[in-house]
């Protein structure tokens, strides 16, 4: 039986999300692929929980309970004392330091798999140091959720380029809060403050929706598939429609954007005065390989193509090759959620184990 050993940072939703699932599935594994899942440290900012061999944690009440405050130097310590081999740690962080800690990790034996997005978005210069710190140890760095939650979108593109099509542009709603928004605004006669607010009441936006309104998330994930097929970009390079106006921007309080935020209706009616009768809204992220431009924007499309014939929550990606020619391959579905980020996550260790000796 191959024993693999997961060292989960974060509790939220990504993060409860998989360790129930990944309890739930791990006697199928066990039997079906011979690969045995343990999870013997869970912790979240300030707190960690140490698993002893064989207990079924009541994960919860035992973080809660028997949880005690932590250093990344004690998991280690206490890894490395346990003997514990094929280590892999789990950051289901939504946290922008969380990631320094990676090398760290990496030198003391762990691969990783990530949720998070902020290691492939900060500088090239990080992006590359820490495939280096990667390859010199001989560890994998697995973030398939990265972009689009549980659909397979960073994996697709890997393997395009590696096998040398040429990749001529990706483009999509990279994001399931503001599909929400313009699929449901411009199939309603409701204000869009109106919506923004049910989208948030969904769960759909963070909890400052302006986060979702700037575009920064779907230019991250830009970045990311930009990267992944060979593309030397920066942040700052994007180019990002922001929807917030700029008085109610991060200058000024969450609360004064929520008190305020029918001002966006006026702005957002206007837009939709203009479209014909067969157009709808869509926010969209474009990366064309062929000029380097990576943009984030609002764009008019025809109800009947793939982009305006969105529903709900749900994300699509169309990604053109020099094979597919014209015609995209699509990728569509849920792009966002706990429980298919979870999965996703899951898939993502069970792909590492099946590497591991
Ligand atoms: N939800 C989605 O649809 C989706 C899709 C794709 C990717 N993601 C990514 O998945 C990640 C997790 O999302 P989420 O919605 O689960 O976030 P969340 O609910 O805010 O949970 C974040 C968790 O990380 C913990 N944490 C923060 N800093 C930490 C640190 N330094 N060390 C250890 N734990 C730390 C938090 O602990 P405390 O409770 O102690 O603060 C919390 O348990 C994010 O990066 C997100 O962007 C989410």
């Amino acid at each position: 039986m191959k024993k693999i050993n997961i060292v989960l940072f974060g509790t939220g939703n990504v993060g409860s999300k998989l360790i129930n699932q990944l309890l739930q599935a791990r006697e199928q594994l066990r039997k079906r692929e011979g690969v045995e899942l343990n999870l013997p440290v869970i912790a979240n900012s300030t707190t960690a929980f140490f698993q002893k061999e064989n207990q079924q944690p009541s994960w919860e009440a035992d973080l809660v309970n028997f949880g005690f405050p932590y250093k990344l130097r004690d998991v280690l310590e206490y890894v490395q004392q346990q003997g514990y081999e094929n280590l892999i740690a789990v950051d289901a962080t939504a946290s922008e330091d969380f990631v320094n800690n990676y090398f760290s990790l990496i030198e003391a034996g762990f691969h990783i798999v990530a949720a998070n997005k902020v290691a492939n978005t900060r500088s090239s210069q990080f992006y590359l140091e820490l495939r280096k710190k990667l390859q010199e140890h001989n560890k994998f760095f697995f973030y398939e959720t990265n972009v689009g939650a549980g659909l397979p979108i960073v994996e697709t593109l890997r393997n395009f380029h590696r096998s040398n099509e040429r990749v001529t542009k990706v483009r999509g709603v990279f994001s399931g809060s503001l599909s929400y928004i313009f699929n449901t605004y411009c199939a309603e006669e409701r204000a869009f403050s109106e919506i923004l607010s049910e989208a948030g009441i969904k769960g759909f936006t963070e909890p400052d929706p302006r986060v979702d309104l700037s575009g920064k998330d779907v230019a991250r994930k830009l970045l990311i598939l930009g990267r992944e097929l060979g593309l030397e970009k920066e942040f700052e390079e994007i180019t990002i429609q922001d929807l917030v106006p700029s008085h109610l921007n991060g200058q000024s309080s969450l609360k004064n954007f929520q008190k305020n935020k029918k001002d966006l209706d006026p702005l957002f009616l206007k837009l939709k005065k203009e479209l014909k009768q067969d157009e709808v809204i869509r926010h969209v992220g474009e990366l064309d390989l062929q000029t380097g431009i990576l943009d984030v924007k609002l764009v008019t499309e025809k109800r009947t193509s793939a982009l305006g014939s969105l529903q709900n929550a749900d994300s699509s990606f169309e990604i053109f090759t020099e094979s597919y020619g014209e015609q995209p391959l699509v990728i569509k579905g849920a792009g966002a959620g706990a429980a298919v980020t979870a999965r996703g996550v899951l898939t993502d260790l069970i792909k590492l184990a099946e590497k591991l000796p």
